[in-house]
């Protein structure tokens, strides 16, 4: 079926699922959280895609990260509890981000610090050396932020705890979450290959990239990369044409946020031509956005969070959409 792809190893619909609305802020309950995704199992999704950085960071003071692992956790215990043939499913993590309150935490050394423990981490689980500073990134929409820690020591130490977080032997797919400032982006990329090499990891992804990382990333990682994982969505176009590097170069291009986010603002307008075939369609505008990005690229997955079982479902119905010729030339080209 021209909605169906490969990656990793999996032949599977191009529509995936993203966890990340499920295990941080503004996350529904666990019970919902599950049956949003067993919903999303059965509809036929078989991609779903998390983070070792995707839970809530916990507040100053009270010394430890409380849930350190939830997305990932969510995410074992919604396939163990799942009917379905669970082989099927391909799961995708990512290594190298981390949780952080607004201010940046990094200010104090690690032995002054009340809320490291032994291992020299602070109260959100990330280690660090004394006296370090880091990058905050963003805070968007949230009184939380992320932060890149992408020294190879924590992504290797990271994704060996996504693998006891997922309960599996081996990881699936593993993305370097995003470029570091403060690691040389071959040193990140060297912790991939190093993962490969130990077998820890079966296939390696990076995310947040330009063209430059993703040809030095092959040059190091070699054929156990095979997707990039970029923004891309109407109102996120993806200006370096970076899933046209990716068609030359024969990798998978996954797209975050593809329906332009839930915690940033983005420009809606972008969106207008889609809810105009949509009205015409009697169908969300959302399905007819997720429709058209599979158009784009026949290795392009697109990874849409979803709240509840109503969205996942409707969303995966997209895989059943085939746009005329008439409407995706009211859409962006
Ligand atoms: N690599 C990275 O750095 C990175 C960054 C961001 C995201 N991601 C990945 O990309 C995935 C998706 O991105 P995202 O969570 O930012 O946002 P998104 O997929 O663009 O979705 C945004 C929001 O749209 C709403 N929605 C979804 N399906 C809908 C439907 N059928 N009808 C109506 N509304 C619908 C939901 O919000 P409501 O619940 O409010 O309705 C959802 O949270 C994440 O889960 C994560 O796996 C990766």
């Amino acid at each position: 079926m021209m909605m169906d792809g490969e990656l990793a190893g999996f032949a599977i619909p191009r529509l995936g699922m993203g966890t990340m609305a499920l295990a941080i802020e503004g996350r529904p309950d666990r019970d919902t959280a599950i049956r949003t995704i067993h919903a999303g199992l059965d509809a036929g999704v078989r991609y779903l895609d998390t983070a070792w950085s995707y839970y809530l960071p916990s507040e100053p003071g009270t010394g430890t990260a409380k849930d350190l692992g939830y997305g990932e956790k969510l995410v074992r215990d919604a396939l163990a509890s799942w009917n379905g043939p669970r082989d099927e499913v391909l799961v995708a993590t990512k290594t190298g981000y981390r949780r952080t309150m607004e201010v940046p935490a990094f200010v104090a050394p690690v032995s002054d610090s009340p809320e490291s423990d032994t291992q020299g981490r602070d109260s959100e689980g990330c280690s660090r050396r004394p006296g370090e500073e880091r990058q905050h990134l963003q805070a968007a929409g949230s009184q939380y932020g992320w932060m890149a820690d992408s020294r190879p020591e924590t992504m290797i130490r990271d994704a060996k705890e996504s693998a006891l977080h997922l309960g599996v032997d081996t990881l699936d797919l593993l993305y370097s979450h995003g470029p570091d400032p403060a690691v040389p982006y071959e040193d990140q990329c060297g912790a991939l290959k190093q993962l490969l090499d130990e077998g820890v990891i079966k296939y390696a992804g990076i995310s947040r990239v330009n063209n430059e990382q993703i040809d030095l990333a092959r040059g190091i990682i070699g054929s156990g990369l095979v997707a990039v994982q970029n923004q891309f969505s109407p109102s996120h176009p993806d200006p370096e044409h970076t899933m046209e590097h990716c068609a030359e170069l024969g990798l998978a291009f996954v797209c975050w946020s593809p329906l332009g986010g839930f915690l940033d603002t983005f420009d809606q307008s972008a969106y207008d031509p889609f809810r105009t075939v949509a009205a015409q369609r009697g169908c969300s505008y959302q399905r007819v956005v997720l429709a058209w990005e599979l158009t784009r690229y026949e290795r392009l997955f697109t990874i849409p969070s979803a709240r509840n079982p109503q969205e996942i479902n409707d969303s995966f119905a997209a895989t059943q959409l085939q746009l005329t010729q008439e409407e995706l030339a009211m859409l962006p080209c």
